[in-house]
């Protein structure tokens, strides 16, 4: 089947450069520290889909709960034939739920895994065929621009409602100000007549936190891992993936989920040629996942330039999806 017709494909993806130059940039400091985003090549975007499945692992399948619970009402506030934005899109899963009702005139999702990018929407694509589809491999975190002819024209008196969806609690990998700073890039571009339909984890019970980055299957702890994988693979390293294990923690002071990866020796690693060097302890810090409850995320958006407008949540309240009007 040819659906090549109806997808414009973008190749924004940070260069190997840019990823030799923050690894071994945060590996140079201390505390070690390696970003997320780099989770996800092939094999991670693969792990990161188990991990979804996972009996411990709640967020994915209770926000597509709160989705099809609530989706009629979410598309009825977001408006029919609307110009869809994706943030971090991956299998495209969630959006699926709201096709449907919501009747997008673009979908235009946005992730920093190539190949998982490619397939989410080649499937889509099958299953939509009257849908537009502009798809962005690129890092939605750094300050990129939309290509052009992605963005719709603001022509007068037939205004195309903007809208973005920004599911799984992937706001939480960031720092509560880098939050807050990347919101407000995403409320600039969906002016004047924008909405965020964002989904954010809550504040829990930390045991309930601590199994599901704990995963008895031992998925998180590979999928963690796997980053130094692909680091040996595409930055010439050599990490010993004995020598480090997994370790995920609820933060209560800081209201986050930490995983690191802790050296059991000491050791020395070499990247590209630069060595790096382990004590027996040492920790290589690659994600936070922060916990919000509604009030403090409200806070974060209002400052970003967004007014909330509707909360959903799960009966447990695990999980909430929001939306929010761009402030005019
Ligand atoms: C994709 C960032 C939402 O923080 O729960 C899952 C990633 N890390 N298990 C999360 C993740 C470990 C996930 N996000």
């Amino acid at each position: 089947m040819n659906t090549a017709n109806h997808i414009h494909f973008y190749n924004l993806h940070p260069t190997l450069a840019d990823f030799k130059a923050e690894v071994c940039h945060g590996l140079s400091v201390y505390p070690k520290t390696i970003p997320p985003k780099f989770f996800y090549d092939q094999s991670g975007s693969q792990l990161f889909d188990d991990i979804t499945e996972l009996p411990e692992y709640y967020p994915t399948r209770t926000e597509i709960g709160i989705l099809h619970e609530h989706g009629e009402e979410m598309a009825r506030l977001l408006g029919k034939g609307c110009w869809l934005w994706e943030l971090g899109s991956g299998s495209s899963k969630k959006i699926r739920v709201l096709l449907d009702s919501l009747q997008p005139s673009t979908y235009l999702p946005i992730d920093i895994s190539k190949e998982h990018l490619l397939h989410s929407v080649q499937t889509l694509a099958i299953d939509h065929p009257d849908l537009e589809i502009h798809a962005i491999c690129a890092d939605y975190s750094s300050d990129f621009q939309l290509p052009r002819g992605c963005i719709p024209t603001q022509t007068s008196g037939n205004e195309i409602n903007r809208v973005a969806f920004f599911p799984g609690s992937s706001i939480g990998n960031f720092e509560p100000s880098q939050a807050q700073e990347l919101l407000q890039r995403v409320a600039h571009l969906l002016r004047p007549t924008g909405a965020l339909l964002i989904g954010v984890d809550l504040k829990k019970d930390p045991a309930c936190l601590h199994v599901a980055y704990n995963d008895a299957q031992g998925v998180t702890a590979a999928f963690n891992l796997n980053l130094l994988t692909r680091i040996n693979r595409e930055l010439q390293a050599d990490f010993n993936l004995t020598q480090f294990e997994h370790q995920a923690f609820y933060n209560d002071q800081l209201g986050r989920i930490e995983m690191h990866l802790v050296s059991k020796t000491s050791q020395e690693v070499q990247v590209d040629g630069q060595r790096f060097v382990f004590a027996e302890g040492e920790n290589i810090h690659t994600e936070n996942s922060y916990k919000y409850t509604v009030e403090q995320f409200h806070a974060i958006a209002t400052r970003a330039n967004f007014e909330p407008v509707r909360v959903w949540t799960d009966p447990a309240r695990l999980f909430s999806v929001h939306y929010l009007r761009v402030k005019s």
